[in-house]
């Protein structure tokens, strides 16, 4: 047996209701003063008024700035907010957006360098000021993992900075804080922690505990993710997909993601589709070049997703495999096709040489890739 680590979140907090454990984990992680991270949309929504009970008496900023798929001036913007109003904690309300920058502000404010001197791995001096996320999608896992994403507008690409001083100190997920969710959204961010768990059960890097984590998170989200994308208010699918979003981080935080992600990097990146979309028109794609790499694991995936696999052979089991997962995005009506997004055919040879350069997740997938067969591959999701 190889040796693996995991690593998660400092605690979890989890169900309905469980906001109410936020007081006491302000005055446990000592902070007086702590700077909400947030957007104008989630306000607007309410989501933001389900949080401030808890945190009567206390003196608080807010930052209402965060946007979607965000870039370094956002992780500028709310450093300043959070320097000029002398604050010592993060509480992230919002999706993997939100919780995100909350994680590189909390690195970034007492750095002495610049921003990008944190994009890679493993270049964050130290531990920042305690973070506290309150997801309100069931997607990204950003909760339970070490690694915050950002836009580089420059580089029309999407970059890391991944250190274990990025997880948070604690989360809290209260599934009622996604039910505003609008469709697109519970479609696009379901599918994103979809892709976690596949990716992670398929890594090079899997092992048994996140290939039990990651399974699980399959079989429930091909459960819920349809009945919370039809019906918003249906409380037990949205705690059901807010567990499983969580399972699958905790299994691709460990085990990694693949060449699904590492693809659809440059689609946010040049084209700003959301990260849950790239994803899904992909996702196919991919899967279909993987596929004979690990037939046995596409197997159990397709049982996970409900299809009845047992009687076929490898090859057949990983087709219709491939063919579940395409159904569950069309059952959530994510668009498939490159084209209908009008990006240029052209554009195809350099978006495989910048998926070709995100080395950190082509090496946790099963199958090696070429810039040529990356090529080919969006091709086919053209
Ligand atoms: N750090 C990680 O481990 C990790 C993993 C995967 C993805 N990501 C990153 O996370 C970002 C995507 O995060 P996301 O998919 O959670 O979406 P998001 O945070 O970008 O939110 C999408 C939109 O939905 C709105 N929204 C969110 N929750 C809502 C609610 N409860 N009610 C009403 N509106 C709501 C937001 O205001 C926003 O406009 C991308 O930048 C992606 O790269 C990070
Ligand atoms: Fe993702």
């Amino acid at each position: 047996m190889t040796i693996s680590t995991f690593k998660i979140a400092n605690k979890l907090i989890t169900g309905t209701g469980a906001l109410e454990a936020l007081p006491n984990e302000i005055q446990r992680l000592e902070v007086k003063n702590p700077l909400i991270v947030t957007d104008e949309i989630l306000q607007t929504a309410g989501v933001v008024d389900q949080v401030t009970p808890f945190l009567k008496g206390l003196t608080c900023g807010i930052f209402t700035g965060v946007k979607p798929e965000p870039d370094f001036s956002v992780v500028h913007d709310c450093t300043n907010m959070f320097q000029e109003g002398a604050h010592d904690g993060l509480i992230a309300i919002g999706g993997g957006s939100a919780i995100d920058i909350a994680k590189s502000v909390s690195a970034f404010a007492g750095f002495e360098g610049k921003l990008t001197d944190l994009v890679g791995t493993d270049l964050v001096p130290k531990k920042g000021v305690p973070i506290i996320a309150l997801p309100t999608t069931a997607g990204t896992g950003s909760e339970v993992t070490n690694i915050s994403i950002l836009s580089d507008k420059e580089a029309q690409l999407k970059k890391g900075i991944v250190s274990d001083y990025l997880l948070p100190d604690v989360a809290i997920v209260a599934p009622e804080m996604t039910l505003t969710m609008p469709p697109s959204v519970t479609a696009a961010s379901g599918v994103d922690a979809l892709v976690h768990a596949i990716e992670a059960y398929i890594s090079v890097h899997a092992s048994p505990i996140t290939d039990a984590l990651a399974i699980y998170a399959i079989k429930m989200i091909a459960e819920n993710l349809p009945k919370a994308y039809a019906n918003p208010s249906h409380l037990e699918a949205r705690e059901n997909m807010a567990t499983a979003s969580l399972m699958a981080g905790m299994a691709f935080g460990n085990a990694g993601v693949g060449a699904v992600h590492a693809l659809a990097y440059p689609l946010g990146g040049r084209y700003h589709i959301p990260h849950g979309v790239s994803n899904a028109l992909l996702l196919p794609y991919v899967m279909e070049w993987n596929k004979i790499s690990c037939m046995e694991r596409f197997r159990d995936i397709g049982s996970a997703l409900g299809e009845k696999v047992s009687h076929l052979s490898d090859a057949d089991a990983a087709d219709q495999t491939v063919h579940a997962m395409k159904q569950l995005c069309r059952l959530v009506n994510i668009p498939s096709g490159l084209r209908a997004f009008s990006i240029p055919e052209s554009d195809i040879p350099e978006m495989a040489e910048d998926a070709s350069k995100i080395e950190r997740l082509l090496n946790n997938n099963p199958r090696k890739l070429t810039q040529k067969e990356i090529e080919q591959i969006y091709q086919a999701a053209y």
